[in-house]
């Protein structure tokens, strides 16, 4: 049973993509058999400034390994690394039906917000379907917004498989429903285009000056709160501590007695020692560049053994040499 998920380098992560997205990729890898990569192909709609890319690229790269993505078990790579995928976007695109291409909503989505839309936005259903048929993939971890992309999966793949006959492992979506909305400094959802994130890494001065800056009303330390449930703080709280430490300080803040400059205090030490193996790592690894470009190109040699005979299938099954 095969994993595969796409990691699209468009910025810093922040903490609701780690509990969102980033820690049940790396808890999956007990499964064995899974293929993580980085979509720099897929940044390209968005991004326009190669450093950017290159630097986004490198950090996304280290942020996982030092999250604790396995490179020995798992397979990490980046996606232009085995270019044969736009080949084979090529081939599927040539198969799918406008009609099919215009159901889908990013693309939607995007115009609707008043988003200059170019083509590779309005194709990159295609080669995100592209990347999970070239590695023969079961399952497919996703965000509920990916769930029409994995569904278009299928519709190419089952179409490529009657008109040139069995060729591709028709995937799965596995639809992450029970991970909960990380809110942002806000209390809206934490999101990079609101502007209201809490970094995995970062300077400590200035995310502690983030978390010291969560606005909170004006009752004194002293008044109990009878909704101490619905602070941010505690809420935020719950991810980076044990229940009970985070029902303490609840309590505590119910009762009365508890600032609020305290509990943001506790909030961000909580926070900043939740990442700090990682932050160490992560900095053992920035240091050693050399390491992780040999870790991306081991991972996309393992890739190709894959992706070589996959696209050695379509190619002869479409009548291509
Ligand atoms: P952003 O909203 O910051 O642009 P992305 O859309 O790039 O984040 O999301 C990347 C992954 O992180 C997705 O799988 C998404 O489901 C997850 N994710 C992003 N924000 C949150 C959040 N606030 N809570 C839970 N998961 C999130
Ligand atoms: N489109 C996905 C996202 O925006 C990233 C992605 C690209 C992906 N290719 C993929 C995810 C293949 C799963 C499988 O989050």
């Amino acid at each position: 049973m095969r994993t595969l998920t796409g990691i699209t380098p468009s910025g810093t992560l922040h903490i609701g993509n780690y509990f969102g997205a980033m820690r049940p990729a790396i808890d999956a890898q007990v499964r064995g058999d899974c293929f993580y990569f980085i979509a720099d192909y897929h940044s390209m709609t968005t991004v326009t400034d190669p450093n950017e890319r290159r630097k986004n690229t490198l950090g996304i790269a280290l942020d996982w390994l030092a999250c604790g993505l396995d490179s020995k078990t798992s397979v990490f790579w980046r996606q232009s690394d085995v270019p044969e995928v736009c080949e084979l976007m090529w081939m599927l695109g040539s198969l799918a039906p406008m009609g099919l291409m215009e159901r889908a909503h990013s693309y939607k989505d995007k115009t609707a917000r008043g988003i200059e839309a170019n083509f590779g936005l309005f194709a990159y259903p295609v080669l995100m379907a592209a990347d999970i048929l070239l590695y023969d993939v079961n399952r497919v971890p996703v965000g509920r917004d990916q769930k029409q992309h994995v569904e278009m999966t299928r519709d190419m793949a089952i179409k490529f498989n009657h008109t040139y006959g069995e060729t591709f492992v028709i995937p799965e979506s596995e639809i992450r429903d029970e991970v909960a909305v990380i809110p942002g400094l806000d209390g809206q959802k934490m999101s990079k285009s609101y502007g209201n994130t809490i970094e995995i890494f970062g300077d400590e001065k200035a995310l502690r000056k983030k978390i010291m800056g969560i606005v909170m009303d004006s009752r004194t330390p002293a008044e109990p709160k009878p909704d101490a449930d619905k602070n941010l703080a505690i809420q935020l709280l719950k991810f980076f501590t044990t229940s009970e430490v985070a029902l303490d300080y609840e309590n505590r803040l119910r009762a009365g007695g508890l600032g609020y400059g305290d509990l943001k205090k506790a909030l961000f030490e909580h926070y900043w020692n939740y990442f700090a193996t990682a932050r160490a790592r992560r900095a053992e690894l920035a240091a050693n560049l050399d390491h992780v470009e040999a870790v991306l190109r081991e991972g996309e040699q393992r890739a190709r053994a894959v992706a070589d005979q996959v696209i050695g299938r379509a190619r002869k099954a479409s009548g291509l040499r």
